[in-house]
Protein backbone atom coordinates (compact mmCIF):
# COMPACT_ATOMS: atom_id res chain seq x y z
CA UNK A 1 0.00 0.00 0.00
CA UNK A 2 2.67 2.45 1.00
CA UNK A 3 4.66 2.00 -2.23
CA UNK A 4 1.62 2.89 -4.38
CA UNK A 5 1.11 5.98 -2.28
CA UNK A 6 4.71 6.96 -2.89
CA UNK A 7 4.29 6.54 -6.65
CA UNK A 8 1.16 8.70 -6.84
CA UNK A 9 3.02 11.44 -5.08
CA UNK A 10 5.67 11.48 -7.81
CA UNK A 11 3.43 11.58 -10.92
CA UNK A 12 0.52 13.67 -12.30
CA UNK A 13 -3.10 12.43 -11.76
CA UNK A 14 -3.45 11.32 -15.46
CA UNK A 15 -0.29 9.29 -15.30
CA UNK A 16 -1.43 7.88 -12.01
CA UNK A 17 -4.57 6.56 -13.67
CA UNK A 18 -2.48 4.93 -16.36
CA UNK A 19 -0.21 3.26 -13.88
CA UNK A 20 -3.05 1.96 -11.73
CA UNK A 21 -4.72 0.62 -14.86
CA UNK A 22 -1.57 -1.08 -15.93
CA UNK A 23 -0.87 -2.66 -12.61
CA UNK A 24 -3.43 -5.49 -12.83
CA UNK A 25 -2.44 -6.21 -16.43
CA UNK A 26 1.21 -6.36 -15.56
CA UNK A 27 0.63 -8.56 -12.58
CA UNK A 28 -1.70 -10.83 -14.57
CA UNK A 29 0.82 -11.34 -17.34
CA UNK A 30 3.12 -13.61 -15.34
CA UNK A 31 0.02 -15.46 -14.06
CA UNK A 32 -0.64 -16.92 -17.50
CA UNK A 33 3.03 -17.61 -18.17
CA UNK A 34 3.61 -19.41 -14.94
CA UNK A 35 0.47 -21.43 -15.69
CA UNK A 36 -1.44 -21.41 -12.45
CA UNK A 37 1.25 -20.55 -9.97
CA UNK A 38 -1.23 -18.18 -8.40
CA UNK A 39 -4.84 -19.22 -8.01
CA UNK A 40 -6.35 -15.81 -8.81
CA UNK A 41 -7.79 -15.40 -12.33
CA UNK A 42 -8.40 -11.96 -13.76
CA UNK A 43 -11.28 -12.27 -16.20
CA UNK A 44 -12.81 -9.14 -17.68
CA UNK A 45 -16.24 -8.74 -16.11
CA UNK A 46 -19.07 -11.27 -15.58
CA UNK A 47 -19.64 -11.75 -19.38
CA UNK A 48 -16.93 -14.31 -19.89
CA UNK A 49 -17.96 -16.75 -17.12
CA UNK A 50 -21.56 -16.60 -18.38
CA UNK A 51 -20.38 -17.22 -21.93
CA UNK A 52 -18.29 -20.18 -20.74
CA UNK A 53 -21.27 -21.48 -18.80
CA UNK A 54 -23.53 -21.28 -21.86
CA UNK A 55 -20.96 -22.95 -24.10
CA UNK A 56 -20.44 -25.68 -21.51
CA UNK A 57 -24.16 -26.12 -21.01
CA UNK A 58 -24.89 -26.42 -24.73
CA UNK A 59 -21.97 -28.81 -25.16
CA UNK A 60 -23.33 -30.91 -22.31
CA UNK A 61 -26.82 -31.00 -23.84
CA UNK A 62 -25.45 -32.02 -27.23
CA UNK A 63 -23.35 -34.68 -25.57
CA UNK A 64 -26.21 -35.95 -23.39
CA UNK A 65 -28.87 -35.94 -26.07
CA UNK A 66 -27.06 -36.90 -29.21
CA UNK A 67 -23.61 -38.34 -28.52
CA UNK A 68 -24.02 -40.32 -25.31
CA UNK A 69 -27.06 -42.34 -26.56
CA UNK A 70 -24.92 -43.52 -29.48
CA UNK A 71 -22.52 -45.14 -27.01
CA UNK A 72 -25.40 -47.18 -25.62
CA UNK A 73 -25.58 -49.29 -28.75
CA UNK A 74 -23.18 -51.99 -29.80
CA UNK A 75 -23.26 -53.17 -33.39
CA UNK A 76 -23.51 -56.89 -34.04
CA UNK A 77 -23.38 -58.55 -37.46
CA UNK A 78 -25.96 -61.19 -38.31
CA UNK A 79 -24.46 -64.73 -38.28
CA UNK A 80 -24.80 -64.85 -42.10
CA UNK A 81 -26.10 -62.39 -44.63
CA UNK A 82 -29.41 -62.89 -46.43
CA UNK A 83 -30.64 -61.44 -49.72
CA UNK A 84 -34.42 -60.88 -49.78
CA UNK A 85 -34.55 -59.74 -53.42
CA UNK A 86 -32.73 -62.83 -54.69
CA UNK A 87 -35.00 -65.14 -52.71
CA UNK A 88 -38.25 -63.46 -53.69
CA UNK A 89 -37.42 -64.50 -57.26
CA UNK A 90 -36.85 -68.12 -56.22
CA UNK A 91 -39.76 -68.84 -53.91
CA UNK A 92 -43.33 -69.34 -55.08
CA UNK A 93 -45.41 -68.10 -52.12
CA UNK A 94 -43.78 -64.71 -51.62
CA UNK A 95 -43.02 -63.59 -48.08
CA UNK A 96 -45.23 -66.38 -46.74
CA UNK A 97 -42.76 -69.00 -47.97
CA UNK A 98 -40.63 -68.07 -44.98
CA UNK A 99 -42.73 -65.83 -42.73
CA UNK A 100 -46.08 -67.55 -42.38
CA UNK A 101 -49.02 -68.05 -40.05
CA UNK A 102 -49.39 -71.47 -38.45
CA UNK A 103 -52.71 -73.33 -38.41
CA UNK A 104 -53.57 -71.87 -35.00
CA UNK A 105 -53.09 -68.31 -36.21
CA UNK A 106 -49.75 -67.72 -34.50
CA UNK A 107 -47.00 -66.19 -36.58
CA UNK A 108 -43.90 -68.26 -37.30
CA UNK A 109 -41.69 -65.15 -37.35
CA UNK A 110 -38.01 -65.72 -37.99
CA UNK A 111 -37.55 -68.60 -40.49
CA UNK A 112 -36.16 -71.98 -39.47
CA UNK A 113 -33.92 -74.27 -41.51
CA UNK A 114 -37.05 -76.19 -42.46
CA UNK A 115 -37.99 -73.32 -44.79
CA UNK A 116 -34.61 -73.40 -46.49
CA UNK A 117 -33.65 -77.05 -46.71
CA UNK A 118 -35.69 -77.73 -49.83
CA UNK A 119 -33.24 -75.63 -51.83
CA UNK A 120 -30.14 -75.67 -49.64
CA UNK A 121 -29.71 -79.35 -48.79
CA UNK A 122 -26.65 -78.96 -50.95
CA UNK A 123 -24.57 -75.93 -51.87
CA UNK A 124 -26.01 -74.32 -54.98
CA UNK A 125 -23.60 -71.56 -55.95
CA UNK A 126 -20.34 -70.04 -54.83
CA UNK A 127 -21.65 -67.42 -52.44
CA UNK A 128 -19.59 -67.56 -49.21
CA UNK A 129 -22.71 -66.88 -47.08
CA UNK A 130 -24.54 -69.79 -48.67
CA UNK A 131 -21.47 -72.04 -48.20
CA UNK A 132 -21.33 -71.12 -44.51
CA UNK A 133 -25.08 -71.55 -44.17
CA UNK A 134 -25.05 -75.06 -45.62
CA UNK A 135 -21.83 -76.30 -44.00
CA UNK A 136 -22.20 -74.77 -40.56
CA UNK A 137 -25.96 -74.89 -40.03
CA UNK A 138 -27.89 -77.12 -42.47
CA UNK A 139 -25.38 -80.00 -42.42
CA UNK A 140 -25.13 -79.95 -38.63
CA UNK A 141 -28.84 -79.51 -38.08
CA UNK A 142 -28.23 -76.27 -36.19
CA UNK A 143 -30.64 -73.33 -36.48
CA UNK A 144 -29.13 -70.02 -37.50
CA UNK A 145 -29.06 -67.71 -34.45
CA UNK A 146 -30.68 -64.82 -36.33
CA UNK A 147 -30.91 -61.55 -34.45
CA UNK A 148 -34.45 -60.20 -34.48
CA UNK A 149 -34.55 -56.45 -35.11
CA UNK A 150 -38.13 -55.93 -34.00
CA UNK A 151 -38.39 -58.35 -31.06
CA UNK A 152 -40.15 -56.60 -28.18
CA UNK A 153 -39.25 -57.07 -24.49
CA UNK A 154 -40.61 -60.26 -22.92
CA UNK A 155 -43.42 -58.44 -21.13
CA UNK A 156 -45.06 -57.45 -24.44
CA UNK A 157 -47.62 -59.48 -26.31
CA UNK A 158 -47.93 -58.69 -30.00
CA UNK A 159 -50.16 -60.51 -32.43
CA UNK A 160 -49.34 -60.47 -36.14
CA UNK A 161 -52.73 -61.95 -36.95
CA UNK A 162 -54.55 -58.96 -35.41
CA UNK A 163 -52.62 -56.63 -37.68
CA UNK A 164 -51.96 -58.57 -40.87
CA UNK A 165 -55.12 -60.71 -41.07
CA UNK A 166 -57.76 -58.61 -39.27
CA UNK A 167 -56.53 -55.09 -39.95
CA UNK A 168 -55.10 -56.03 -43.36
CA UNK A 169 -51.84 -54.23 -42.80
CA UNK A 170 -48.78 -54.48 -44.98
CA UNK A 171 -45.52 -55.86 -43.52
CA UNK A 172 -43.70 -52.76 -44.77
CA UNK A 173 -45.91 -50.43 -42.71
CA UNK A 174 -44.22 -51.61 -39.53
CA UNK A 175 -40.98 -53.10 -40.85
CA UNK A 176 -40.05 -50.78 -43.69
CA UNK A 177 -38.51 -52.03 -46.92
CA UNK A 178 -36.84 -55.04 -45.27
CA UNK A 179 -38.46 -57.42 -47.76
CA UNK A 180 -36.83 -55.54 -50.65
CA UNK A 181 -33.31 -55.51 -49.23
CA UNK A 182 -30.35 -57.31 -50.76
CA UNK A 183 -28.51 -57.59 -47.49
CA UNK A 184 -29.33 -57.64 -43.77
CA UNK A 185 -28.54 -54.47 -41.86
CA UNK A 186 -26.25 -54.47 -38.85
CA UNK A 187 -28.07 -55.28 -35.61
CA UNK A 188 -27.71 -52.62 -32.93
CA UNK A 189 -28.20 -53.69 -29.35
CA UNK A 190 -28.67 -51.32 -26.43
CA UNK A 191 -26.38 -52.85 -23.82
CA UNK A 192 -28.32 -51.30 -20.94
CA UNK A 193 -31.84 -52.39 -21.86
CA UNK A 194 -30.79 -55.17 -24.28
CA UNK A 195 -33.37 -53.80 -26.72
CA UNK A 196 -32.77 -53.67 -30.44
CA UNK A 197 -32.34 -50.23 -31.98
CA UNK A 198 -35.64 -50.71 -33.82
CA UNK A 199 -37.58 -50.46 -30.53
CA UNK A 200 -36.41 -47.08 -29.27
CA UNK A 201 -35.17 -45.66 -32.57
CA UNK A 202 -32.47 -43.19 -33.44
CA UNK A 203 -31.83 -40.78 -30.58
CA UNK A 204 -31.43 -37.79 -32.89
CA UNK A 205 -34.83 -38.42 -34.45
CA UNK A 206 -36.33 -38.92 -31.00
CA UNK A 207 -34.93 -35.67 -29.64
CA UNK A 208 -36.13 -33.62 -32.57
CA UNK A 209 -39.35 -35.66 -32.72
CA UNK A 210 -38.68 -36.26 -36.38
CA UNK A 211 -40.02 -39.78 -36.79
CA UNK A 212 -41.41 -40.07 -40.30
CA UNK A 213 -42.12 -43.77 -40.68
CA UNK A 214 -43.70 -46.35 -38.39
CA UNK A 215 -40.65 -48.58 -38.64
CA UNK A 216 -38.19 -46.02 -37.28
CA UNK A 217 -39.31 -46.79 -33.74
CA UNK A 218 -41.79 -49.11 -31.95
CA UNK A 219 -42.12 -47.94 -28.36
CA UNK A 220 -45.34 -48.32 -26.37
CA UNK A 221 -46.29 -44.81 -27.39
CA UNK A 222 -45.88 -45.71 -31.08
CA UNK A 223 -48.28 -48.65 -30.78
CA UNK A 224 -50.76 -46.29 -29.10
CA UNK A 225 -50.49 -43.49 -31.64
CA UNK A 226 -51.25 -45.82 -34.54
CA UNK A 227 -54.15 -47.41 -32.68
CA UNK A 228 -55.68 -43.98 -32.16
CA UNK A 229 -55.05 -42.93 -35.77
CA UNK A 230 -56.36 -46.14 -37.33
CA UNK A 231 -59.45 -46.48 -35.21
CA UNK A 232 -60.28 -42.77 -35.08
CA UNK A 233 -60.88 -43.17 -31.38
CA UNK A 234 -59.67 -40.55 -28.93
CA UNK A 235 -58.28 -43.27 -26.76
CA UNK A 236 -56.33 -46.39 -27.51
CA UNK A 237 -56.40 -49.79 -25.84
CA UNK A 238 -53.80 -48.38 -23.46
CA UNK A 239 -56.19 -46.01 -21.78
CA UNK A 240 -59.11 -48.39 -21.53
CA UNK A 241 -59.86 -49.95 -18.17
CA UNK A 242 -57.61 -53.00 -17.68
CA UNK A 243 -56.20 -52.14 -21.12
CA UNK A 244 -52.66 -52.84 -20.10
CA UNK A 245 -53.09 -56.58 -20.46
CA UNK A 246 -54.06 -56.30 -24.09
CA UNK A 247 -50.36 -55.88 -24.84
CA UNK A 248 -48.71 -57.02 -21.64
CA UNK A 249 -48.28 -60.51 -20.34
C1 LIG B 1 -36.81 -71.77 -53.45
C2 LIG B 1 -35.45 -72.08 -53.16
C3 LIG B 1 -34.77 -71.40 -52.00
C4 LIG B 1 -35.19 -71.33 -50.68
C5 LIG B 1 -36.49 -71.85 -50.08
C6 LIG B 1 -34.13 -70.68 -49.95
N1 LIG B 1 -33.12 -70.35 -50.80
FE1 LIG B 1 -31.39 -69.42 -50.28
N2 LIG B 1 -30.83 -69.36 -52.22
C7 LIG B 1 -31.52 -69.93 -53.26
C8 LIG B 1 -30.77 -69.72 -54.50
C9 LIG B 1 -31.16 -70.21 -55.88
C10 LIG B 1 -29.63 -68.97 -54.14
C11 LIG B 1 -28.52 -68.50 -55.05
C12 LIG B 1 -27.42 -69.54 -55.02
C13 LIG B 1 -26.09 -68.94 -54.94
O1 LIG B 1 -25.72 -68.19 -55.81
O2 LIG B 1 -25.39 -69.23 -53.97
C14 LIG B 1 -29.70 -68.77 -52.71
C15 LIG B 1 -28.74 -68.11 -51.97
C16 LIG B 1 -28.70 -68.04 -50.61
C17 LIG B 1 -27.65 -67.42 -49.84
C18 LIG B 1 -26.46 -66.69 -50.39
C19 LIG B 1 -26.93 -65.34 -50.92
C20 LIG B 1 -27.44 -64.47 -49.83
O3 LIG B 1 -28.67 -64.49 -49.64
O4 LIG B 1 -26.70 -63.79 -49.16
C21 LIG B 1 -27.98 -67.58 -48.52
C22 LIG B 1 -27.18 -67.12 -47.32
C23 LIG B 1 -29.23 -68.29 -48.47
N3 LIG B 1 -29.63 -68.55 -49.76
C24 LIG B 1 -29.90 -68.59 -47.31
C25 LIG B 1 -31.19 -69.10 -47.28
C26 LIG B 1 -31.95 -69.28 -46.06
C27 LIG B 1 -31.46 -68.92 -44.67
C28 LIG B 1 -33.15 -69.79 -46.41
C29 LIG B 1 -34.31 -70.14 -45.52
C30 LIG B 1 -34.80 -69.09 -44.64
C31 LIG B 1 -33.15 -69.93 -47.86
N4 LIG B 1 -31.94 -69.50 -48.35
C32 LIG B 1 -34.18 -70.45 -48.59
C33 LIG B 1 -32.70 -70.62 -53.18
C34 LIG B 1 -33.46 -70.77 -52.06
C1 LIG C 1 -36.56 -67.46 -48.42
C2 LIG C 1 -37.00 -66.99 -47.14
C3 LIG C 1 -37.52 -65.58 -46.96
C4 LIG C 1 -38.47 -64.93 -47.71
C5 LIG C 1 -39.20 -65.42 -48.95
C6 LIG C 1 -38.68 -63.67 -47.08
N1 LIG C 1 -37.88 -63.56 -45.97
FE1 LIG C 1 -37.84 -62.04 -44.63
N2 LIG C 1 -36.31 -62.94 -43.64
C7 LIG C 1 -35.74 -64.14 -43.97
C8 LIG C 1 -34.58 -64.35 -43.14
C9 LIG C 1 -33.66 -65.56 -43.18
C10 LIG C 1 -34.48 -63.23 -42.27
C11 LIG C 1 -33.41 -62.96 -41.21
C12 LIG C 1 -33.98 -63.19 -39.87
C13 LIG C 1 -34.00 -61.95 -39.01
O1 LIG C 1 -33.58 -60.88 -39.42
O2 LIG C 1 -34.49 -62.03 -37.90
C14 LIG C 1 -35.60 -62.37 -42.62
C15 LIG C 1 -35.90 -61.18 -41.96
C16 LIG C 1 -37.02 -60.42 -42.23
C17 LIG C 1 -37.45 -59.30 -41.42
C18 LIG C 1 -36.78 -58.81 -40.17
C19 LIG C 1 -37.44 -59.42 -38.96
C20 LIG C 1 -36.75 -58.96 -37.70
O3 LIG C 1 -37.29 -58.11 -37.03
O4 LIG C 1 -35.65 -59.43 -37.41
C21 LIG C 1 -38.56 -58.79 -42.01
C22 LIG C 1 -39.38 -57.62 -41.54
C23 LIG C 1 -38.82 -59.58 -43.19
N3 LIG C 1 -37.88 -60.56 -43.28
C24 LIG C 1 -39.84 -59.33 -44.05
C25 LIG C 1 -40.04 -60.04 -45.22
C26 LIG C 1 -41.01 -59.66 -46.24
C27 LIG C 1 -41.90 -58.43 -46.17
C28 LIG C 1 -40.91 -60.57 -47.23
C29 LIG C 1 -41.66 -60.57 -48.54
C30 LIG C 1 -41.44 -59.39 -49.38
C31 LIG C 1 -39.91 -61.55 -46.82
N4 LIG C 1 -39.39 -61.17 -45.61
C32 LIG C 1 -39.57 -62.70 -47.53
C33 LIG C 1 -36.20 -65.01 -44.92
C34 LIG C 1 -37.15 -64.71 -45.87
C1 LIG D 1 -48.52 -53.50 -36.85
C2 LIG D 1 -47.13 -53.64 -37.13
C3 LIG D 1 -46.61 -54.90 -37.79
C4 LIG D 1 -46.99 -55.46 -38.98
C5 LIG D 1 -48.06 -54.97 -39.94
C6 LIG D 1 -46.12 -56.61 -39.20
N1 LIG D 1 -45.26 -56.72 -38.15
FE1 LIG D 1 -43.81 -58.09 -37.94
N2 LIG D 1 -43.41 -57.45 -36.07
C7 LIG D 1 -44.04 -56.38 -35.47
C8 LIG D 1 -43.65 -56.34 -34.07
C9 LIG D 1 -44.11 -55.32 -33.05
C10 LIG D 1 -42.77 -57.44 -33.86
C11 LIG D 1 -42.15 -57.91 -32.54
C12 LIG D 1 -43.09 -58.98 -32.00
C13 LIG D 1 -42.67 -59.59 -30.70
O1 LIG D 1 -41.65 -59.22 -30.12
O2 LIG D 1 -43.38 -60.49 -30.22
C14 LIG D 1 -42.63 -58.09 -35.15
C15 LIG D 1 -41.80 -59.19 -35.39
C16 LIG D 1 -41.58 -59.73 -36.65
C17 LIG D 1 -40.57 -60.72 -36.97
C18 LIG D 1 -39.57 -61.30 -35.97
C19 LIG D 1 -40.27 -62.31 -35.15
C20 LIG D 1 -39.48 -62.74 -33.97
O3 LIG D 1 -39.77 -63.84 -33.47
O4 LIG D 1 -38.60 -62.03 -33.49
C21 LIG D 1 -40.68 -61.01 -38.30
C22 LIG D 1 -39.87 -62.00 -39.09
C23 LIG D 1 -41.77 -60.21 -38.81
N3 LIG D 1 -42.28 -59.44 -37.77
C24 LIG D 1 -42.20 -60.23 -40.10
C25 LIG D 1 -43.37 -59.63 -40.53
C26 LIG D 1 -43.98 -59.88 -41.82
C27 LIG D 1 -43.42 -60.81 -42.88
C28 LIG D 1 -45.10 -59.11 -41.88
C29 LIG D 1 -46.15 -59.07 -43.00
C30 LIG D 1 -46.80 -60.32 -43.25
C31 LIG D 1 -45.19 -58.37 -40.64
N4 LIG D 1 -44.14 -58.73 -39.84
C32 LIG D 1 -46.17 -57.44 -40.30
C33 LIG D 1 -44.87 -55.48 -36.06
C34 LIG D 1 -45.52 -55.70 -37.26
C1 LIG E 1 -49.17 -48.72 -37.82
C2 LIG E 1 -50.31 -49.09 -37.01
C3 LIG E 1 -50.17 -49.99 -35.82
C4 LIG E 1 -49.08 -50.16 -35.02
C5 LIG E 1 -47.73 -49.51 -35.13
C6 LIG E 1 -49.47 -51.09 -34.00
N1 LIG E 1 -50.76 -51.49 -34.18
FE1 LIG E 1 -51.81 -52.78 -32.99
N2 LIG E 1 -53.41 -52.57 -34.19
C7 LIG E 1 -53.50 -51.75 -35.29
C8 LIG E 1 -54.82 -51.88 -35.87
C9 LIG E 1 -55.32 -51.14 -37.11
C10 LIG E 1 -55.52 -52.80 -35.08
C11 LIG E 1 -56.96 -53.25 -35.21
C12 LIG E 1 -57.71 -52.15 -34.50
C13 LIG E 1 -58.99 -52.54 -33.90
O1 LIG E 1 -59.63 -53.43 -34.42
O2 LIG E 1 -59.32 -51.92 -32.87
C14 LIG E 1 -54.61 -53.23 -34.02
C15 LIG E 1 -54.93 -54.12 -33.02
C16 LIG E 1 -54.10 -54.51 -31.99
C17 LIG E 1 -54.44 -55.45 -30.95
C18 LIG E 1 -55.75 -56.12 -30.77
C19 LIG E 1 -56.57 -55.08 -30.05
C20 LIG E 1 -57.90 -55.52 -29.60
O3 LIG E 1 -58.60 -54.61 -29.15
O4 LIG E 1 -58.21 -56.70 -29.73
C21 LIG E 1 -53.34 -55.55 -30.14
C22 LIG E 1 -53.18 -56.40 -28.91
C23 LIG E 1 -52.32 -54.69 -30.68
N3 LIG E 1 -52.81 -54.08 -31.79
C24 LIG E 1 -51.06 -54.55 -30.13
C25 LIG E 1 -50.08 -53.75 -30.67
C26 LIG E 1 -48.75 -53.58 -30.10
C27 LIG E 1 -48.24 -54.25 -28.85
C28 LIG E 1 -48.10 -52.71 -30.91
C29 LIG E 1 -46.70 -52.16 -30.75
C30 LIG E 1 -45.64 -53.09 -30.52
C31 LIG E 1 -48.98 -52.35 -31.99
N4 LIG E 1 -50.16 -53.00 -31.81
C32 LIG E 1 -48.62 -51.50 -33.01
C33 LIG E 1 -52.51 -50.94 -35.79
C34 LIG E 1 -51.23 -50.82 -35.28
C1 LIG F 1 -50.83 -51.19 -27.40
C2 LIG F 1 -50.01 -52.04 -26.59
C3 LIG F 1 -49.68 -51.65 -25.15
C4 LIG F 1 -50.58 -51.37 -24.14
C5 LIG F 1 -52.08 -51.36 -24.20
C6 LIG F 1 -49.78 -51.07 -22.98
N1 LIG F 1 -48.44 -51.20 -23.28
FE1 LIG F 1 -46.88 -50.95 -21.98
N2 LIG F 1 -45.55 -51.41 -23.48
C7 LIG F 1 -45.91 -51.72 -24.76
C8 LIG F 1 -44.69 -51.97 -25.52
C9 LIG F 1 -44.63 -52.34 -27.00
C10 LIG F 1 -43.60 -51.79 -24.63
C11 LIG F 1 -42.10 -51.99 -24.92
C12 LIG F 1 -41.51 -50.83 -25.67
C13 LIG F 1 -41.21 -49.69 -24.79
O1 LIG F 1 -40.36 -49.82 -23.92
O2 LIG F 1 -41.84 -48.62 -24.98
C14 LIG F 1 -44.18 -51.43 -23.34
C15 LIG F 1 -43.44 -51.18 -22.20
C16 LIG F 1 -44.00 -50.89 -20.98
C17 LIG F 1 -43.23 -50.67 -19.78
C18 LIG F 1 -41.71 -50.70 -19.70
C19 LIG F 1 -41.27 -52.11 -19.57
C20 LIG F 1 -39.87 -52.29 -20.01
O3 LIG F 1 -39.28 -53.31 -19.63
O4 LIG F 1 -39.35 -51.49 -20.77
C21 LIG F 1 -44.12 -50.44 -18.79
C22 LIG F 1 -43.78 -50.18 -17.33
C23 LIG F 1 -45.44 -50.49 -19.34
N3 LIG F 1 -45.34 -50.78 -20.68
C24 LIG F 1 -46.61 -50.30 -18.64
C25 LIG F 1 -47.89 -50.29 -19.19
C26 LIG F 1 -49.11 -49.98 -18.45
C27 LIG F 1 -49.17 -49.63 -16.99
C28 LIG F 1 -50.15 -50.09 -19.34
C29 LIG F 1 -51.63 -49.81 -19.09
C30 LIG F 1 -51.96 -48.45 -18.72
C31 LIG F 1 -49.57 -50.46 -20.62
N4 LIG F 1 -48.22 -50.58 -20.49
C32 LIG F 1 -50.31 -50.71 -21.75
C33 LIG F 1 -47.18 -51.79 -25.29
C34 LIG F 1 -48.35 -51.55 -24.60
Amino acid sequence: MSTTDDNTNDVSPEEAEETTEETPEESSQPDYDSSGDEEECHCSGPGLPILFFIIGFVAMLIFGWFIFPEFLYCKIKQPIDFNHVLHMEEVDKGCESCHFFREDGTFAGVPKNAQCIKCHAEVQGDDPDELEFVEKYISNGVEVPWLSYSRQPDCVFFSHAAHVKLANMDCAECHGPMGESTSLKVYEKNWLSQYSRDIWGKSVLNMLNMKQHTWERMKMYDCAVCHMEKTGRETSVQTAKDGCFVCHK
